[in-house]
């Protein structure tokens, strides 16, 4: 029985949310495996109301379930880093859910910015590390608010975090088993501290216990040109968490845009997350017009790191079949269908299986 927190949380994240539970409720009942639910209402709302943003004695209890669904953080009426840090980082960072993994898969009938780019060309995974780096929270300021103001901010990388991080990307790039190259995304030509460290580490562990895999080199901003100009050379990339934020977000815009963008937060070893990437788009709340796919592509996801796979290829075929056969477009309001017709819709392809 799994066991499965999920946190709907602000905006648009309870909308789609129940797509992608009604979709893991007719996969389950088409391959019989079983779960069990438990619903946490933290964001925006519950705060304002109570104060409350995620109280230890809950953080707790969440390391007891195989896994967390969650909806969206952040709210209009509150001040920007206080949901995000206080939930979304807090359990990032509490749950050392040290990968953050981001598939950039464009899928048949889906249509991406980039001028004669196919479904074969883009298809990579950005694996981000997701507790360390300039997210730490580590700086401060000096004489704040006066003429010689000092604000620091401070990149933390640390030999275990780095290498945990790589090995992970070496292992995922080895079972994916596409081009079998793994490319480190950094900044040696100026951070030459933080990406030395990165660098050594890339090829010590990747020479001695990876000859299978190819290794390359790119760095960020060339990154961010190559994925425009050449996104098939890319197999699967691994970086440190800002440069991943940034660049998973040019990821989801040539996959199609953040209709479809889903994301997991890792812990090999313990409770993992996943997640839409598309944040809580409050202008569209309520409105039963939002994209749920990047939601039961989530969903999908956290089948597949669960073990699930026959499940997880269930859903992941229907999401493809609605995706070329049906919508319209992946934005909000131009689908064609609503946001509960879509999970209807995926749901139907799970029955006919
Ligand atoms: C993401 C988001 C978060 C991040 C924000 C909301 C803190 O942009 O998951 O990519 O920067 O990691
Ligand atoms: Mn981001």
């Amino acid at each position: 029985m799994l066991k499965i927190a999920v946190i709907p949380g602000d905006g648009t994240g309870p909308e789609v949310i129940n797509e992608g539970l009604k979709v893991l409720n007719a996969t389950s009942q088409k391959t019989g495996f079983k779960y069990e639910t438990q619903v946490y209402d933290f964001g925006g709302e519950r705060f304002k109301r109570t104060g409350e943003i995620l109280p230890d004695s809950v953080l707790h209890e969440l390391k007891q379930f195989d896994a967390i669904y969650l909806g969206a953080i952040g709210h209009p009426d509150v001040k920007p880093g206080i949901l995000e840090k206080g939930i979304l980082l807090k359990l990032r960072f509490e749950l050392d859910q040290y990968i953050n993994l981001r598939p950039v898969k464009l899928y048949p009938g889906v249509e991406t910015p980039l001028k004669d780019k196919g479904p074969e060309d883009i298809d990579f995974v950005v694996v981000r590390e997701n507790t360390e780096g300039l997210y730490t929270g580590s700086g401060g300021f000096l004489k704040k608010g006066t003429p010689d103001e000092v604000a620091l901010q401070t990149s933390i990388n640390t030999r275990k975090g780095v290498e945990r991080c790589i090995r992970y990307a070496y292992e995922y790039t080895r079972k994916r088993n596409k081009s079998k190259t793994l490319t480190l995304c950094g900044k040696t030509n100026v951070l030459t501290y933080a990406f030395d460290l990165w660098e050594r580490v890339f090829y010590e562990v990747g020479d001695k216990y990876y000859p299978d895999i190819k290794k390359d080199y790119a760095h960020v901003d060339a990154t961010c040109m190559w994925m425009v100009k050449n996104p098939e050379w890319f197999d699967v990339i691994v970086t440190d968490n800002m440069f991943g934020d940034i660049i998973t977000d040019l990821g989801a815009m040539i996959q199609g845009g953040m209709g479809i963008a889903s994301g997991g937060n890792i812990n090999p070893d313990g409770v993992s997350m996943f997640e839409p990437i598309g944040g809580s788009a409050p202008k569209y709340t309520g409105k039963n017009l939002i994209n749920p796919m990047a939601s039961i592509s989530a969903a999908q996801m956290m089948l597949s790191i669960l073990g699930e796979e026959k499940a997880s290829q269930i859903m992941e075929n229907a999401i493809v079949k609605v995706l070329s056969t049906k919508l319209k477009s992946l934005q909000a309001g131009k689908m064609g269908y609503s946001t509960t017709e879509v999970g209807d819709l995926v749901c139907e392809e799970i029955v006919k299986v």
